[in-house]
């Protein structure tokens, strides 16, 4: 094998630095190398390998690490709102206040969202007319999901509702009151707009109609990052709080993989190292 001169002084300066490293490491205490090896700036992760070490080691690497603070509802209250100098009681939140903050409710938040008898309809913003290519002169709600009798109905999903019952319908307030009038009918005239035609469908029900149902959009997180474009400020739609729902998508939820013994094999295709998500029972 040849070497070059050049591979061969950076082969050198690389020995060096190695050296370098274990002679500051073999001038460490026990405990100050652990730290220096094992502090990372995940909180959590370094805690979980502070349980297996030896006390005096543990302690030097947990005065290290910040207290784990939860980004919705903020740090533990006591712990970290302690202020030297103070009494602990004059620093103490109320409870109502140190669990959750008070949701942010805005009594007149923007309709979002009508149901009735199977269809979802949303208010046909500009945002949604570019998008599905309308006529901007366009005024009605959008069917956006059919089900039940709307669907048996021959209602579409990307049909412009403009009528019930030859009552105008720009609105989803608009579609409460007329769907209010006849909410004990057994039937009524629905007007669509669809595929640059106007078109009328009987919509059934087996008992009565009844009223529609509105909601505004989602109770949102201080602090989520939006996922569609600028609308205005998030409280002309949104209210803001950490109790709206339990997770943006119930199919989101996650529960923790369970503890598994040691040689089981693993039923799913290869994930990673088993100890990475698992506990292992020896
Ligand atoms: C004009 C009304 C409007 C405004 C203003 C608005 N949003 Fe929204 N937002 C909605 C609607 C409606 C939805 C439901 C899905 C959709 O239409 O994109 C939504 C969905 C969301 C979602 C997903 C919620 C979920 O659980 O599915 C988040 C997060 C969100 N918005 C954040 C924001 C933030 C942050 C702002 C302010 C910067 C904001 N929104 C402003 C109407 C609005
Ligand atoms: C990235 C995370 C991850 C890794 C790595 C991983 N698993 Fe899993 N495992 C899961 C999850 C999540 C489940 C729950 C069911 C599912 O999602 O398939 C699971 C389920 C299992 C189960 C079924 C347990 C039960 O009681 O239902 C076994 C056994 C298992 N894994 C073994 C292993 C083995 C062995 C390895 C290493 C070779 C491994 N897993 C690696 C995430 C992981």
């Amino acid at each position: 094998m040849k070497l070059d001169p050049v591979s061969l002084v950076a082969a050198g300066l690389l020995l060096l630095m190695a050296l370098g490293i274990v002679a500051l490491f073999s001038g460490l205490s026990p405990e100050q190398r652990m730290v220096a090896t094992m502090a990372t700036p995940d909180a959590s992760g370094s805690l979980g390998s502070a349980r297996s070490l030896p006390a005096s080691a543990s302690s030097g690497l947990v005065a290290s690490v910040q207290p784990v603070v939860d980004p919705v509802r903020g740090a533990s209250p006591a712990t970290a709102f302690a202020v030297p100098g103070l009494s602990p009681s004059s620093t103490e939140m109320p409870a109502s206040q140190a669990d959750t903050l008070k949701p942010f409710m805005n009594p007149k938040a923007r309709l979002a969202e009508g149901h009735w008898k199977g269809l979802e309809a949303l208010p046909l913003s500009v945002e949604l007319k570019k998008k599905l290519r309308l006529p901007m002169e366009l005024e009605g709600l959008l069917v956006d999901e059919v089900t039940l009798n709307a669907a048996a109905a021959g209602l579409l999903a990307g049909d412009v509702i403009l009528a019930v019952n030859s009552q105008r319908i720009r609105t989803l307030e608009e579609l409460k009151s007329a769907t209010l009038r006849i909410q004990l009918a057994k039937s009524a005239t629905i007007t669509v707009y669809r595929a640059g035609k106007v078109q009328n469908f009987l919509l059934v029900a087996k008992n009565s109609l009844g009223q529609a149902q509105v909601e505004t959009a989602p109770m949102i997180l201080p602090g989520e990052i939006m996922p569609h474009p600028y609308r205005g400020p998030c409280t002309q739609c949104h209210a803001i709080g950490t109790t709206g729902h339990i997770v943006p998508d119930p199919d989101g939820i996650v529960l923790p993989p369970p503890a598994i013994r040691a040689g089981t094999p693993a039923p799913h295709k290869d994930r990673g190292p088993c100890q990475a998500c698992h506990q292992i029972i020896q």
